[in-house]
């Protein structure tokens, strides 16, 4: 049967390893990380995996990690101009980013977006054996041809294989030094490799973080979307 099929809009996630990781890992473990500690337990017994509403999600703010931010931000970059296709006339400004971790494989992020922001990224910092994998995920995916058809139901289920166009999840493997970008509104979480409980060797540790596109300075303001550049702007 001869037929084609055109795959059309997608979500598009942005991954590149940056060549100075070790530098940057020496930096943040010998120097840096010590003062974002959070605590490992919130007053209900629940692990914290992230530091975002426990801690101190200003680590971009941090000069000794200046120029490894600078460094997420021309991705950020070049993910908007090169995979986008936007025009260069905006520059990136970082408003959070966050420690996340775990020490075991049941310690995981639910479902969740990023709701304040335009772009996020994960770094992984420090990525033991079978760390928790990152996952991608639809809820309203425009091939499902009726309500639940996608879904997880593992026995009472209509799908023979899952495939580039009715996947609901999308898995990222975490390595070391791997820079993840993807739209603010993509909707993800984390889930163990193993089901069986386990300890990691060593912390699976990551950086995350938001930003905005704002248009650059000198770039005249005639745009009736999107920020102005923060320059002008005022807080009450
Ligand atoms: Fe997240």
């Amino acid at each position: 049967m001869k037929y084609d099929v055109t795959t059309m809009f997608p979500l598009s996630v942005y991954s590149a390893m940056i060549e100075e990781h070790k530098q940057w890992k020496e930096v943040f473990m010998n120097d840096v990380y010590g003062d974002y500690q959070y605590d490992r337990y919130d007053s209900d017994g629940a692990y914290n995996v992230v530091s975002e509403h426990c801690g101190r999600p200003v680590i971009h703010c941090d000069e000794r990690m200046a120029e490894f931010f600078k460094l997420i931000s021309n991705h950020i970059k070049n993910y908007c101009t090169s995979t986008l296709g936007m025009k260069d006339i905006f520059e990136v400004c970082m408003v959070k980013s966050w420690i996340s971790r775990s020490q075991e494989n049941d310690e995981n992020l639910p479902v969740h977006v990023h709701s304040a922001t335009h772009i996020s990224f994960v770094y992984y910092m420090n990525v033991p054996v079978d760390s928790n994998v990152l996952v991608f995920t639809v809820k309203n995916h425009q091939n499902e041809v009726f309500q639940g058809v996608f879904g997880d139901d593992e026995i009472n289920t209509w799908m023979n294989e899952y495939t580039l166009h009715s996947t609901p999840h999308y898995q990222i493997t975490p390595e070391e030094g791997k820079l993840v970008i993807f739209p603010s509104s993509a909707a993800h979480f984390t889930v163990p490799v193993n089901q069986t409980p386990q300890n990691f060797q060593s912390e699976r540790l990551a950086i995350s973080g938001d930003c905005i596109l704002v248009l650059k300075e000198d770039e005249p303001m005639k745009y009736p979307m999107g920020y102005t550049n923060p320059k002008n702007w005022c807080v009450y």
